[in-house]
């Protein structure tokens, strides 16, 4: 039977400053990995110092290296930093930020640097597969959103197919260019015959504690850090109307550690088989999560002091959307059970209580 060595592995990892590649170094860490994590400033090597002691311990005894690269599109910069790396977590990817040049600042860098990647990685002759952070978005047209399919049942064969209509929001760039950027990934594949595999993980919406943000001397968290992008929108329905998301969100949530115990899993050809792609996504099996009314029953049930002093107003919306998918090959697959919505936002909801209870000094 083939074993899988970590000591034989060297990761490169991008987006560790981010949310999800944060938790995915913190656990190839703890595999006992060694890591070349890529950043873009040099201030961020500082920062993850100061908001882990395990990164800081690692950066100290060598199985941890920050490399620091201004442009993920200079490719022979990321060559130079894919040398002696046996697999590629490229993770790194614009999300749907405020912007009007869609193309420029979403959907282009998006697809240039998985492909600028992907063609050091081939110039490399150690790297053996690439795993790179997809999303369920990239399933389904954006406008589905406004006439969703709600019985059909999606699985990851299913590719969004209206690529070429011209974003109208910075959402639906973002569907555009994780879309994009997923075929690019299958399509360089398939042209090239490189000497890696991929896979690509296909998340839902990705919840749950925030790991850069665990109180300690050297890091100081606010509920406003906390209060960001998917964990600001399924917070909403707990805290007051100015909160309210500004649009629905299909009810396929993921606990972050689930999506960054996949990308470090996927490392392991023995176990997870190349040029494949998983969906990532709690709940598939129950009829899926309605965000304000399983979101206020969870606080109501778990911090119901909270709710009766008005900490938590439950004012705030976030609408759902129903979408059904199918995970039973990633679970089979990978061996493990999806973390449950209950115990990820129960999590998340901690983390609030936790960090505004040091805002207040209380
Ligand atoms: N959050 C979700 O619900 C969700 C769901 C499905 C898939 N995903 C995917 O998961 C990945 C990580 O998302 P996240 O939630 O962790 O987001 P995040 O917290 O905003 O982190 C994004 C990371 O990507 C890096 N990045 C962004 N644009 C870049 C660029 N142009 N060049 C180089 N680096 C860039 C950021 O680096 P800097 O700090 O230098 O900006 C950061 O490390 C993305 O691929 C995203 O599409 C997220």
């Amino acid at each position: 039977m083939a074993f899988h060595d970590i000591s034989r592995e060297k990761l490169l990892i991008t987006g560790v400053s981010g949310y999800v590649g944060f938790k995915t170094l913190l656990i190839s860490l703890s595999r006992g990995y060694a890591i070349r994590a890529l950043v873009r400033n040099d201030s961020h090597v500082t920062d993850l110092q100061n908001r882990s002691a395990a990164l800081s311990a690692a950066l100290k005894s060598g199985q941890l290296e920050v490399a620091v690269v201004p442009d993920f599109l200079n490719q022979e910069a990321i060559y130079t930093a894919l040398q002696g790396v046996t697999v590629l977590i490229h993770i790194a990817s614009p999300l749907a930020v405020q912007t009007e040049k869609y193309q420029e600042e979403i959907i282009q860098p998006a697809i240039s640097m998985v492909t600028t990647f992907l063609e050091a990685a081939a110039r490399v002759s150690t790297v053996k597969r690439v795993v790179v952070t997809s999303s369920m978005v990239t399933l389904i047209p954006f406008e589905w959103n406004a006439n969703p399919d709600s019985e059909r049942l999606y699985n990851p064969t299913d590719l969004n197919t209206t690529l070429s209509k011209p974003p109208t929001s910075p959402m639906h760039a973002y569907w555009t260019s994780k879309a994009l950027a997923r075929l690019a990934t299958r399509n360089f594949i398939e042209t090239h015959s490189p000497d890696f595999d991929y896979v690509n993980i296909l998340a839902g919406v990705i919840i749950g504690r925030d790991d850069r943000l665990i109180p300690s001397p050297t890091n100081k968290p606010s509920t406003a850090d906390l209060l960001v992008g998917t964990r600001a929108s399924v917070l909403a329905p707990l805290l007051g109307k100015e909160a309210s998301a500004p649009f629905p969100y299909v009810d396929v949530p993921v606990h972050v550690a689930d999506v960054a115990k996949a990308h470090v899993d996927a490392v392991d050809s023995t176990r997870v088989p190349g040029n494949s792609e998983f969906i990532l996504a709690s709940d598939a099996t129950r009829d899926g999560v309605v965000w304000e009314r399983d979101a206020r029953a969870l606080a109501r049930k778990y911090f119901p002091s909270e709710v009766e002093s008005g900490v938590f107003p439950m004012e705030g919306s976030l609408e759902t959307i129903r979408w059904r998918v199918d995970t039973s090959e990633t679970e089979r697959v990978f061996g493990w059970k999806h973390v449950g919505f209950e115990e990820t936002m129960r999590g998340l909801v901690e983390q609030y209580l936790e960090i505004r209870r040091l805002e207040k000094g209380e």
